[in-house]
């Protein structure tokens, strides 16, 4: 295959096994909710979207109205969706308009949705997360009395989102979330069986049944990644993601020479560089500035000097056959023979989570699809936001 500057790789076949696996862990009628927003967290999300359905997800969750249209019209026509986010009137007239579903938590959310057109709704409980929701259990059920009463509207769903599910120890706060979630939605759905409770993100399902209840929304995981920023093997999940680049360029660098910006890297002993053609305008974030490795020829090489937007340098030590390498493909995340990038080493790094390795791949990156090797579409930037 042609080498490419900056390839993102994606096994459809990955999601779908673990949209499978995350399915495994729950009763026969819980639901798989499976989150593609931010472009499926960086994996593009109609091709996400399509795989998690096929390995068992039932429902789809994204942010915006936008995100809801885009899946339509990617041809995602009958699947529900749910917006999970706070929308303008503009933003909420794009959610109805895909027959998404959509969150309310006060009267005028659901007066809002009535007035757009209306359509199916999920009422938030903030149990403490402190971002979307409402805090007080009481306003929560005249928001859902309010959805029961108006025109057009119909109340499906109750929800809540957890902050310290991935913090296995959060001195018990998740388990205060889950116990006032619980409480509230049993009340409710004692009163009106039909309504879907659902809490649980990748961490929870994982962490703890009792957080399943009749559906669960699963975003990190249904890409291979582990929620705790372990190793994704440990929990059975595989990383659907691989991002290459190739050796462009192979120099020489003497002791005392530098390379990249700031000479944030001055060779000790003669050495032979690699360039490989992706940086920060990729998405491969300047922190990994001598911080980082990345696989050649099956090996890990340091990656040395500054990041820059559009170019970084490898030493690949003073070995007689360098040149050789010129053309070989390099993977900054993924696999060659027996070792292994992860975007949870990548993260760590960094200093940040796995989430933001990949959603910070930009259109610059292109995307291709394969099911175990197979490839499905041809090659092709996405197009610019
Ligand atoms: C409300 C809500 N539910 C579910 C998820 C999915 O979380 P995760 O990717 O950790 O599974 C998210 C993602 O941030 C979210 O914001």
């Amino acid at each position: 295959m042609e080498p490419q500057r900056a390839l993102a790789r994606v096994n459809v076949a990955a999601i779908e096994r673990n949209c499978a696996r995350l399915r495994g862990e729950l009763p026969g009628d819980g639901g798989l909710c499976a989150v593609v927003k931010a472009d499926g967290y960086g994996h593009g999300a109609a091709q996400s979207a399509r795989a998690a359905l096929a390995g068992g997800a039932s429902w789809l969750a994204v942010v915006s109205g936008e995100e809801a249209l885009e899946l339509r019209r990617a041809g995602i026509a009958d699947a529900r969706v749910l917006v999970m986010g706070a929308l303008t009137v503009a933003e909420l007239e794009q959610a109805v308009a895909a027959g998404a579903e959509v969150v309310a938590w006060h009267e005028r959310h659901v007066r809002a949705l009535a007035a757009a057109g209306g359509g199916r709704v999920h009422v938030k409980l903030d149990t403490g997360m402190g971002r979307l929701g409402t805090r007080d259990a009481v306003e929560a059920s005249r928001v859902a009395g309010a959805a029961q009463q108006a025109a057009g509207v119909e109340l499906v769903g109750l929800m809540t989102h957890f902050a310290t599910a991935d913090e296995l120890d959060d001195e018990g706060f998740f388990e205060q979330q889950l116990a006032a979630f619980t409480r509230w939605a049993d009340e409710l759905r004692g009163r009106q069986p039909g309504l879907r409770a659902h809490a649980a993100n990748s961490a929870a399902l994982l962490r703890e049944p009792r957080s399943h209840f009749d559906a669960v929304r699963c975003g990190v995981a249904i890409y291979g990644m582990d929620p705790f920023g372990r190793d994704p093997d440990a929990r059975g999940l595989e990383p659907a993601l691989e991002l290459s680049s190739y050796v462009a360029e192979v120099k020489a660098c003497a002791a005392g020479q530098s390379a990249g910006y700031g000479r944030r890297f001055i060779a000790e002993r003669d050495t032979y560089l690699a360039v490989l053609p992706i940086g920060y305008g990729d998405g491969w974030r300047r922190g990994l500035s001598n911080n980082a490795d990345v696989l050649i020829g099956g090996r890990r090489y340091p990656l040395v000097g500054t990041v820059s937007m559009d170019n970084v340098t490898i030493d690949l030590g003073p070995r007689e056959d360098a040149m050789q390498l010129l053309g070989e493909r390099a993977t900054l995340i993924g696999r060659q023979d027996a070792e292994r990038i992860t975007a949870e080493e990548v993260a760590r790094r960094l200093g940040t989570i796995n989430y933001e390795v990949t959603c910070a791949l930009t259109p610059r990156v292109c995307r291709a699809y394969h099911r175990d090797g197979m490839s499905l579409v041809a090659t092709a930037a996405a197009p610019s936001a």
